[in-house]
């Protein structure tokens, strides 16, 4: 596999970045729905990153675990999602709503893995890919 390339499937610890996403949903900040998500990815250069869901009064400024994981992302140096595990307070999966699967795609692409037997390609077909300039 050259360097470069995204590792295959059995290189990545589910169990872990379940784990780390169960963990993080300790530290959710939702009094309005007390529905308390974690969330966990794995970049391409080995990291983890992490994020939990942080409720607002408004309700539609609600920030999904997926988007604090995108942030940990970009702050933790960028790099390409490779894999990504969503679960609720008892470690159960859960799917990312719509809004996520299309902030998934933009950080981990369509092959980024999902909960162990998706990928974000089949969670979010025909996807709107913006043409973005070559840097
Ligand atoms: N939530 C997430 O954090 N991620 C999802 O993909 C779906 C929903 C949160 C938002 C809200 O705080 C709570 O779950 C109930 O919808």
């Amino acid at each position: 596999m050259p360097d470069d390339a995204a590792p295959s499937n059995t290189a990545i610890d589910w169990a872990e970045l379940r784990a780390r996403a169960h963990e993080a949903s300790r530290t959710a900040y939702a009094p309005y729905s007390n529905f308390h998500v974690g969330a966990a990815g794995l970049v391409d250069d080995g990291r983890i990153v992490t994020g939990c869901n942080v409720e607002n009064a408004s309700y539609g400024l609600t920030l999904c675990a997926e988007c604090a994981l995108v942030c940990d992302l970009h702050r933790g140096g960028g790099g390409r999602l490779v894999a990504v595990t969503v679960t609720d307070a008892d470690g159960e999966l859960l799917a990312p709503c719509g809004r996520c699967r299309q902030l998934l795609l933009e950080a981990g692409g369509p092959d980024c893995a999902v909960n162990e037997n998706t990928t974000v390609a089949e969670l979010l077909p025909g996807a709107f890919e913006f043409p973005l300039p070559q840097d």
